[in-house]
């Protein structure tokens, strides 16, 4: 068992699962394998983003991924339009990426302005350049238990519990929140991991009874500080995946400050599953790559 193992300070103080750390380790890994290919005389990965309209949660977001996609020697392919991109010109982008061999994945950031479907537009991209497993086939192949990539954010999670060799398997997990993006496909992920799982939502009675029988809780709410110490079994794992911004602080769907001697670890806001999000689709790029290389 190695030093980062739960079971070393089990019961004394909460375990901080600290995501820019196991990010940093896997994006380690990811610098080193693009090295390597490139030492082989072979070309970069490459990742497509695409940004319409203004909106500047997006725009940072897109920053951080083209920054990160330098860092480990992923090169970026940036398409900003303004909001009244029509959509043919969108479709016809994404055909032209769709296209280059230089590319192995392509992101749509999301919220799209009003008049382009999102469920439309990402039929547009090639399944085998999804970044971002967004597509009805890579859904579909994650379900059957073949991924091709894997949702970013709970990938991360996954990522996070097995760096803390948290045991899932056999293990109670619930998650709080059935969203697309997060919630249903975490579910599916922890049952793959073989832990038995209850998914709750808006509609869910009793749900502090079914989180004060889980050993693992991950919580994707998007209701700020909505749980504390209350709901939670003594000496489980508490995964955060809630981001909110109140008065300039950041803080997650779960009162951190209130875990103290309750739970045995837990991810903070921010510094938790955030920075994980950003490095999976690294892992994404470079699986697909992996693929077109073949
Ligand atoms: N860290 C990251 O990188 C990252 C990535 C993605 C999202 N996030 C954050 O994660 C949070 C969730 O995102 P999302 O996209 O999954 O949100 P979402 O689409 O709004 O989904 C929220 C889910 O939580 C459920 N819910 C809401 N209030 C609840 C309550 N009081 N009790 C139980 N369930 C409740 C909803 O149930 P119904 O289905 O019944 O409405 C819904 O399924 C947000 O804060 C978001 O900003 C962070």
């Amino acid at each position: 068992m190695s030093d980062n193992a739960l079971t070393s300070i089990k019961d004394v103080t909460v375990k901080v699962l600290d995501g820019k750390l196991v990010s940093k380790h896997l994006r380690n890994q990811i610098r080193a394998q693009v090295a390597e290919f490139k030492e082989q005389g072979k070309r970069s990965p490459g990742l497509a983003v695409i940004i319409v309209g203004d909106d500047p949660a997006s725009q940072v977001y897109v920053r951080h991924k083209i920054k990160a996609c330098k860092e480990v020697g992923i090169e970026s392919f940036e398409y900003q339009a303004p909001a009244t991109l029509t959509k043919e010109d969108l479709k016809k982008k994404i055909e032209e990426f769709n296209q280059n061999e230089a590319i192995d994945g392509i992101l749509v950031q999301l919220p799209l302005p009003e008049h382009l479907s999102s469920d439309e537009v990402l039929t547009w991209v090639d399944p085998m350049k999804d970044a971002d497993c967004l597509t009805a086939e890579n859904l579909g192949l994650l379900w059957a238990g073949r991924p091709r990539t894997k949702p970013c954010t709970p990938s991360g999670v996954m990522e996070i519990l097995k760096y803390y060799e948290i045991p899932i398997q056999g293990a109670r997990a619930a998650v709080v929140g059935r969203s697309e993006i997060v919630g249903k496909p975490m579910g599916l992920m922890l049952l793959q991991g073989d832990a038995t799982v209850t998914m709750c939502h808006s509609k869910t009675l009793n749900m502090r009874q079914i989180l004060l029988e889980s050993d693992v809780v991950v919580v994707a709410a998007g209701r700020p500080l909505l749980l504390g110490r209350e709901d939670f079994k003594k000496d489980s794992v508490v995964i955060d995946v809630g981001i909110h911004r109140d008065q300039g602080k950041l803080c997650g769907d779960v009162r951190f400050d209130e875990l103290e001697g309750q739970v045995a670890a837990a991810t903070p806001v921010p510094g938790g599953v955030g920075p994980m999000t950003i490095t999976m689709l690294l892992s994404n790029t470079l699986d697909l790559y992996r693929l077109h290389s073949n």
